[in-house]
C-alpha cells in the first residue's frame, strides 16, 4: 500500500512537471518580436485572419493592381506620354519595380523574373507584386509588427509597433512614390499626376464597403484610441528612400541608398561585443536586451530642421 502511494505521488509529480513544461512551451510558442529580423511577408498574410475587409478593398484599387501596369500594351497612351515604350515588358525592370511592387530588393520582398527564386504570382490573390499593405504601413516589412498585433490581441499603441518598423507618417508614405524625383509620372507629363493627399487617402481602402457577417469581428477596437496618440514618425517623418540602378553584367540592379534607409538594422559589427562577452547565448543576456531597448530604431529625417 505504502509503495503504491509512493508510486502515485511520483506519477503526480511527473504530471505536474509535464504541465509546467507544456505551459512554458506555450509561452515560447507565442512568438516574440525579434527586433532585427523584420522582413516583408506580403499582403496575403494580412488577409485571412485579421484584416480581410482591408485586403478585399485594397485588391480593387490601383495599388492592388499596380504590377500589371508594367506589362506590354498596358496604358499605352500614358506610357507614350511619359516617354516610355508602350510595347516593352517592364515587369522585371528595376527602374519601375520599387514603386510598383512590395519590398523590392529588401528582405522578403518581391523578386522579379530575372532573379533566383522569383516571387510566385497568383492572379486571384495579389501579394508581393503590387503596392501592398507593407509599402504604406512599414519600412522594413510586417513580420515583427504582426507578432506585436497578435500578442497584444490588437491592443497595441502606435509606439509598440513603430519600434519594429511600422510607420504612421502617412503623407510622407505617399510621397515615397507619388512625389519621388525618380517617378516618370510628373505633373509636367500630365497634370493628372499632381498629388492630392487628402483626396487620395480616402481611396486607399474603402473598407466600409467590405464588412460582412464573417469579418465583422475584425473591426478594430482600439483604432480610435490610437488616433489620439502621436507617433514619433508623425512628428518627425521618416526618410524617403532613394535608390540607384546600376548596370551589372547580368543586367540592371537596384540599390537602395543606405543613407536614406530609415530602418536602422543591427549589423554584425554591433553584435560583436555582445557575442564576445556572452558567446552564443548573447541574445539571452541582460546587456543585449538593454541594448535593444535603448536603441534608436529609426534615423529620422529632421524634416523642417534639415532644411533650416
Ligand atoms: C518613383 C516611383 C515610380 C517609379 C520609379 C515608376 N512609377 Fe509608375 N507609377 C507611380 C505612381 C505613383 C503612379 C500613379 C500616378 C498617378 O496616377 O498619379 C504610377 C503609374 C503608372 C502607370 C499608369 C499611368 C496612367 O496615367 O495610367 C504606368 C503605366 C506606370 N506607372 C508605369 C511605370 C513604368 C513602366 C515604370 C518604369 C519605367 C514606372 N512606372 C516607374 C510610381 C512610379
Ligand atoms: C497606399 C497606401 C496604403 C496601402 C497600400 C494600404 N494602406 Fe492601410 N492605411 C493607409 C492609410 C493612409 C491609413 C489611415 C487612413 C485613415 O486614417 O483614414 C490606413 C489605415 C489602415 C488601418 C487602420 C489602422 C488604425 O489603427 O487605425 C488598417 C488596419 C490598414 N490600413 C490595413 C491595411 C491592409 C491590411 C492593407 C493591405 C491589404 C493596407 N492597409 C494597404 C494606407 C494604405
Ligand atoms: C510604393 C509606391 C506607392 C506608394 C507608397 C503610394 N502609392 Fe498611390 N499609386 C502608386 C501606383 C503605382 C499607382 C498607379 C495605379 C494605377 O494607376 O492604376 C498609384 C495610384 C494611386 C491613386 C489613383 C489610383 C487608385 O484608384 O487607387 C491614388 C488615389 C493613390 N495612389 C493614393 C495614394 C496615397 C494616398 C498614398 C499614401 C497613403 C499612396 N498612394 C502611396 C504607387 C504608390
Amino acid at each position: 500500500m505504502r509503495l503504491d502511494l509512493k508510486k502515485y505521488s511520483a506519477l503526480f509529480a511527473l504530471f505536474i512537471l509535464g504541465c509546467l513544461t507544456f505551459a512554458q512551451d506555450a509561452e515560447a510558442r507565442k512568438k516574440k518580436p525579434d527586433n532585427y529580423k523584420t522582413k516583408y511577408v506580403g499582403s496575403v498574410k494580412c488577409n485571412g485572419s485579421c484584416h480581410d475587409a482591408y485586403y478585399q478593398a485594397w485588391k480593387k484599387t490601383g495599388h492592388g493592381k499596380a504590377f500589371q501596369l508594367l506589362g506590354p500594351g498596358e496604358r499605352a497612351e500614358a506610357k507614350k506620354k511619359a516617354g516610355l515604350d508602350p510595347e516593352k515588358d517592364y515587369s522585371a525592370d528595376p527602374d519601375c519595380l520599387r514603386c510598383h511592387t512590395t519590398g523590392y530588393r529588401q528582405k522578403g520582398g518581391f523578386r522579379d523574373a530575372n532573379m533566383k527564386k522569383p516571387s510566385f504570382i497568383d492572379p486571384e490573390e495579389p501579394n508581393k507584386e503590387e503596392v501592398g499593405c507593407e509599402m504604406c504601413h512599414t519600412v522594413a516589412g510586417g513580420s515583427e509588427i504582426r507578432k506585436v498585433m497578435k500578442n497584444t490581441k490588437g491592443k497595441f499603441t502606435k509606439e509598440d509597433t513603430e519600434k519594429y518598423g511600422q510607420r504612421w507618417d502617412y503623407a510622407n508614405v505617399c510621397a515615397r512614390c507619388h512625389l519621388h524625383p525618380k517617378s516618370p509620372h510628373t505633373p509636367e507629363v500630365d497634370k493628372k499626376y499632381e498629388f492630392n493627399f487628402e483626396a487620395g487617402v480616402k481611396k486607399v481602402h474603402k473598407v466600409d464597403d467590405f464588412w460582412t457577417e464573417d469579418n465583422m469581428d475584425q473591426k478594430l477596437k482600439k483604432a480610435d484610441e490610437r488616433k489620439k496618440q502621436t507617433a514619433k514618425s508623425e512628428t518627425t517623418p521618416l526618410v524617403i528612400e532613394d535608390w540607384k540602378v546600376k548596370q551589372k553584367k547580368k543586367g540592371p540592379k537596384l540599390y537602395l541608398e543606405k543613407s536614406s534607409q530609415p530602418y536602422n538594422k543591427i549589423s554584425g559589427k554591433d553584435r560583436k561585443p555582445f557575442k564576445k562577452e556572452h558567446g552564443k547565448k548573447y541574445k539571452k543576456s541582460k546587456e543585449w536586451k538593454k541594448f535593444l531597448e535603448d536603441r534608436e530604431w529609426f534615423k529620422y529625417q529632421g524634416g523642417e530642421d534639415k532644411e533650416g
